[in-house]
């Protein structure tokens, strides 16, 4: 979803704005456009469509100059087209600016301005900033941004430059994330820290509220009571290798093949043979906390579905999992004695961070598991879990996905600790069977490899499925779904097995593939009574199962064996099946599989 980059230094800032745009293209977008400074003259380059039309049209009107701003935008406020992409100007073109996030009062604030005498080209919010920017600064660029924000209301990350002041980046930050990277005698400004990482790996991240000054050898920052706040600098730890595709036609490939180390990285960090080393949450847990309640958005939300069934076996509390876009309405819902476990790759998800202020705000006790250190859900959390799968690039989320279902591991493990819900016994063998898994992960992608491609050939020919499954495999069933969706654009729908024959059996007729998935032995039978069903219809079914679950395979079509693994962590393995699945299928029909219509990486409006 929109991206913002900046430059201010002395290489060309036109090729240092379009190689980042390129690089935050994952986020999702539909337009994009730089602004440069050459003397005293901005020049606005910008085209609906992708980075290559935009940078057809640099070869043609050339943006010179050392410093910019640029944007790609994922359409909220008027179509995609060349006049609602950013940057936007005001009347005198005197000032360019970018924006991320949503002016929830501009229809007040553009009626005002086009009283004053302003006029308008676009049907953007962003537009309205501009002019009002326009209307405000009296000389003074800090002051007029201050008194700007005073006026909006909505969330924010701006920059914008002035052809007054032709060596300075301005930007403002509220509740849309925005990241400043530190050079030799250079400064950026972008989104998001990936965008960065070909120049950089030093960063300050701006809060709410702070309002930034960048030139080529000097950054000031300032908070929202207006004081100089000294930059706190960090060190990340992803490089930009990371961000690379590595030999790998896609970058989902790249990232569900990355999944051991993902894994590795995980429990090495945390996991030790006598103990889950978690202190943030230790500290955070109190004996009253009688509920955990799982918040999160899209794949987030389904690893939290899985992690119910695994905090509730192993720590025996009461969990609910609930949408964070839904979640953020409900009225006396949470309390403190609710461990509220707010689950996003990005950190960034706009629904999940409101989620996360009611629940502080309601007094409970905030356990963040998100990939992106530093982000507003890591920064407000009370204890936070990294899940350290390293930057994902293509948008449907895997490696996150299955960093984020190890992380329940650890976390129904310490928790079982906490509570003494377990022997340490039970447990000592539980830590030892998590040490295993990224091996097993690894052979499971061996030995799942061929027979996922062989069925994504039968898959490609259907535009209907159905994925189904018990417990957590209905979880598992509902990842898998959304993935296919996701990236091949057919449709697919989990169901729990048993409520199949109450709806969606109607729908199933000779062919129609359907997932069963087996990974809890207890239930095999009934599913596979589920599975009869379906083939007493015609449908074609595709199974997947760790060894040793099922015996009688009589029924299935296809089979995908995973190896054998402890009930509780076999989510991982599953998913790769799914996954792969996903991934071949959308290959076969020729889909943009890294960046599917339509969706955005990091969805930071509501
Ligand atoms: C978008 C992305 C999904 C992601 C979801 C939640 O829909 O396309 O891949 O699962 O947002 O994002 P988060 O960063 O909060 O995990």
């Amino acid at each position: 979803m929109c991206g913002i980059i900046g430059y201010a230094g002395k290489a060309g800032a036109e090729e240092f704005l379009l190689q980042g745009l390129k690089r935050l293209e994952y986020r999702g977008y539909d337009s994009a456009g730089i602004a440069v400074l050459d003397e005293n003259e901005i020049q606005v380059v910008k085209c609906q469509g992708t980075l290559e039309k935009l940078e057809k049209r640099l070869r043609q009107e050339r943006a010179r100059g050392y410093l910019g701003i640029g944007h790609t935008r994922w359409a909220t406020h008027g179509v995609p087209s060349d006049t609602n992409s950013h940057p936007h100007q005001d009347c005198q073109e005197r000032f360019a600016l970018v924006h991320n996030g949503i002016i929830e009062n501009y229809q007040t604030l553009k009626a005002d301005l086009k009283s004053a005498g302003h006029s308008f080209c676009s049907e953007t919010d962003t537009e309205v900033l501009v002019h009002l920017l326009e209307e405000i600064h009296q000389g003074e660029m800090v002051t007029a941004l201050r008194e700007l924000q005073n006026r909006l209301v909505g969330s924010y990350a701006l920059a914008v430059v002035d052809n007054r002041e032709p060596d300075k980046i301005y930007a403002l930050r509220q509740e849309s994330p925005l990241v400043i990277g530190l050079g030799e005698e250079e400064n950026y400004l972008a989104s998001d820290m990936p965008a960065l990482l070909n120049a950089t790996s030093k960063f300050h991240i701006l809060e709410d509220g702070d309002l930034a000054v960048l030139s080529e050898n000097d950054i000031s920052i300032f908070s929202s009571e207006g004081k100089e706040v000294k930059a706190d600098i960090f060190q990340a730890d992803w490089d930009d290798e990371m961000v690379q595709k590595q030999g790998y036609d896609h970058f989902m490939l790249k990232e569900i093949y990355e999944q051991p180390t993902v894994a590795r990285r995980l429990l090495s960090a945390y996991l030790e043979p006598d103990r889950v080393n978690l202190p943030e949450l230790t500290e955070i847990w109190d004996d009253e906390i009688d509920r955990v309640l799982i918040t999160a958005c899209g794949t987030a939300y389904y690893s939290g579905l899985a992690g119910r069934h695994i905090l509730e076996e192993l720590a025996n509390l009461p969990v609910e999992v609930e949408i964070a876009s839904e979640l953020r309405y409900k009225k006396n819902f949470l309390d403190d004695k609710s461990l509220l476990l707010v689950v996003s790759q990005s950190g960034e998800t706009a629904d999940t961070l409101a989620a996360l202020k009611l629940g502080k705000n309601s007094g409970s006790r905030v356990l963040a598991l998100t990939n992106t250190i530093g982000s507003s859900i890591a920064r407000e959390a009370d204890a936070v879990i990294d899940l350290k799968a390293g930057p994902e690039i293509a948008v449907a989320s895997t490696k996150a996905y299955l960093a984020m279902l190890t992380a329940f591991y650890l976390t129904g493990i310490k928790l079982a600790g906490l509570r003494a819900t377990l022997p340490e016994r039970e447990l000592h063998s539980y830590r030892q069977e998590l040490l295993k898994l990224p091996e097993k992960i690894t052979a499971a992608l061996d030995r799942v490899e061929e027979s996922s491609r062989k069925a994504a050939d039968y898959l490609k020919d259907y535009n209907s499925m159905f994925y189904i499954g018990r417990n957590l495999d209905y979880s598992l069933a509902l990842e898998g779904a959304l993935k296919l969706k996701e990236i091949s654009f057919l449709h697919a729908e989990a169901y729990p097995a048993g409520e199949l024959k109450h709806g969606t059996l109607a729908l199933v007729e000779e062919g129609v593939p359907v997932m069963a998935i087996f990974t809890r032995r207890g239930l095999v039978s009934k599913t596979l009574s589920n599975v009869k069903e379906v083939k007493a219809r015609g449908g074609k079914v595709i199974a997947i199962a760790t060894a040793g679950t099922v015996e009688d395979k009589a029924e299935f079509d296809k089979f995908i064996e995973l190896p054998a693994c402890n009930e509780l962590w076999a989510g991982v393995l599953t998913v790769l099946p799914l996954q792969l699945l996903a991934y071949h299928t959308a290959h076969r029909l020729g889909c943009s599989i890294d960046k599917p219509r339509n969706l955005a990486k990091s969805v930071t409006v509501e």
